[in-house]
């Protein structure tokens, strides 16, 4: 089975990229990010679970790029059957110190880059009739969360997005599946102080999505809300 992560090169999108390498023996992971070098220590972590990793550095905010990324995907292994729109930035400033390119980078990284994904990838699995796309959301997609309007902005808009794929695609073979993490413990956090063990762990995002996956596909898991035990920090 082949598999794209974008925003592979650590935190969530790792762990999920490392979960599916240590589930399926015949798992291809394309690594997508622009630290080629943390690419391949992913790369490093999915071949020792017996993987085959294609490191693909990418800014998944360059049109071209994302293309050429997909075309290289497609040449190597042809359709892949996973893919997870997971990069993505988290830049807090309140209304007053937001501007609008502030604004719009946070838009750029974390919405328009899935949309430009998705339709890197959806043609050949609606041609196929199979597929699975998955979005990292944020629990920022469900509530406002003051000093984040860009964040928020964009993950509200994630959720739009994924949810209209899903209804265009429903008929066709290809599952969505929306994730919503609360705090999960990733270098975002680094230099923040708290105990990390308040922090949901990565590898639990990672799990649900695999989980997600090995569904029959007769069952699709739309949406899922994952927080940390005590909630919200
Ligand atoms: N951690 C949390 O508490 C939390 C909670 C809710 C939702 N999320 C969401 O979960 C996802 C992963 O978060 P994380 O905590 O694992 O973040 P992270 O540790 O900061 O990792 C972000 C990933 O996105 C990649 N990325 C960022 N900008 C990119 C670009 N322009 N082109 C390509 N790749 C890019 C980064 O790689 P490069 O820098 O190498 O490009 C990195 O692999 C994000 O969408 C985030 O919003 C996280």
């Amino acid at each position: 089975m082949t598999i794209v992560v974008t925003g592979a090169s650590q935190g969530i999108g790792a762990a999920i990229a490392e979960a599916f390498a240590a589930r399926y023996d015949d798992a291809r992971v394309a690594l997508v990010a622009r630290s080629t070098g943390k690419l391949e220590s992913v790369a490093d972590t999915c071949r020792d679970h017996g993987a085959t990793p294609l490191v693909c550095p990418t800014d998944v905010t360059d049109d071209e790029a994302v293309a050429a990324m997909a075309e290289r995907v497609h040449d190597t292994w042809g359709t892949p059957d996973v893919v997870v729109n997971n990069a993505g930035a988290f830049t807090p400033a309140p209304l007053s110190e937001l501007t609008a390119e502030g604004f719009r980078s946070q838009i750029d990284v974390n919405l328009t880059s899935a949309f430009v994904v998705t339709q890197a990838f959806l043609p050949p699995m609606r041609k196929r009739g199979s597929g699975h796309l998955f979005y990292t959301a944020s629990v920022a997609s469900l509530q406002a969360y003051p000093g984040n309007a860009g964040y928020c902005a964009s993950k509200h808009g994630l959720r739009g997005l994924a949810r209209v794929v899903r209804e265009e695609t429903k008929d066709e073979g290809v599952r969505v599946t929306t994730v919503f993490p609360g705090a999960t413990h990733t270098p975002t956090w680094e230099g923040v102080d708290i105990d990390p063990e308040r922090l949901m762990p990565a590898e639990d995002i990672a799990a649900t999505v695999v989980q997600a996956y090995a569904l029959s596909d007769r069952t699709v898991m739309e949406e899922v809300l994952l927080r940390p035990q005590q909630g919200d920090v």
